[in-house]
């Protein structure tokens, strides 16, 4: 495991790489690192690797509310690449308790922490409770909240004392119109759902097209403010580390 002081150094030396050279050099070091797989930019990071032949390890957060199309095309990713990809669940019995006492939509009336909680953040808790690494399609221009987003680091939301977590952002530096080209380049599967007007695609209820000149992720939780448009998997960091 590396130390604080040897995530600083790395992080400084990755700033300049392409995002190939950057997974290639976290595998030398991190090699039980695992992809955490929803989007366009997940799937580019996937493809990198496995020209790379580094050993794949993918799962994707399974709400229980993704589009059709999600799942299809979860699939596609899965059969394009001939590998598992681990699909993680909520609890049940929070789940249940949840809908039973507030219904299936209760993120409209009291915002969507508790019901991404359950079926996204404590799944994904509980599987980096076992791992070193995870890696991430996160781009600095997504959100004012991740502009700042270093490469590598200690991930301060899923680390406990007794077991740091280190997170990897191989496309901080890549633009969407950089992701898209790649992806339309080398001919790599997408979310159909691309094609009718969806840019950043979470879950079904909580996702909608958006339309010319808005922002990427406007049609993210659209009833809610635009500065807390994070479902708490990527939270900005609350304590520093020296
Ligand atoms: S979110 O926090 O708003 O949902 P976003 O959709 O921008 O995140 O995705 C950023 C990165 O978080 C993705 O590139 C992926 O690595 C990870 N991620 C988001 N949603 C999931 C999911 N359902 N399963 C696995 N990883 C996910
Ligand atoms: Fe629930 Fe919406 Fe969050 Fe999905 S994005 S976990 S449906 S609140």
């Amino acid at each position: 495991m590396l130390s604080s002081k040897e995530i600083g150094k790395l992080n400084d030396s990755l700033q300049e790489l392409q995002p190939k050279e950057i997974l290639k050099q976290v595998f030398e070091r991190l090699p039980s690192a695992l992809i955490s797989f929803s989007g366009a930019e997940d799937v580019l990071l996937i493809e990198l690797a496995s020209k790379l032949s580094l050993p794949l390890q993918v799962f994707t957060l399974d709400t229980g509310r993704l589009h059709p199309q999600t799942y299809r095309f979860i699939e596609r990713v899965r059969s394009h690449y001939d590998m598992p990809i681990e699909m993680l669940s909520p609890n049940s019995e929070r789940l249940e308790k949840l809908i039973k006492s507030k219904g299936l939509y209760s993120f409209y009336e009291d915002g969507h922490e508790e019901c991404c909680e359950i079926r996204k953040v404590a799944p994904l808790r509980r599987k980096l409770n076992g791992v070193d690494a995870w890696i991430t399609g996160q781009r600095r221009d997504q959100s004012p909240s991740r502009a700042e987003m270093p490469i590598i680091e200690l991930d301060s939301q899923f680390s406990t004392e007794s077991h740091p977590v280190i997170k990897v952002n191989p496309l901080a530096d890549w633009s969407s119109t950089e992701v898209w080209n790649y992806i339309r380049m080398f001919d790599i599967p997408y979310n159909e759902l691309h094609d009718s007007g969806y840019v950043s695609i979470g879950c079904e209820p909580c996702t909608k097209p958006i339309g010319p000149n808005q922002h990427e992720r406007e049609g993210r939780w659209w009833w809610e403010e635009a500065t807390i448009k994070e479902c708490g998997l990527h939270l900005a960091k609350l304590n520093t580390e020296d």
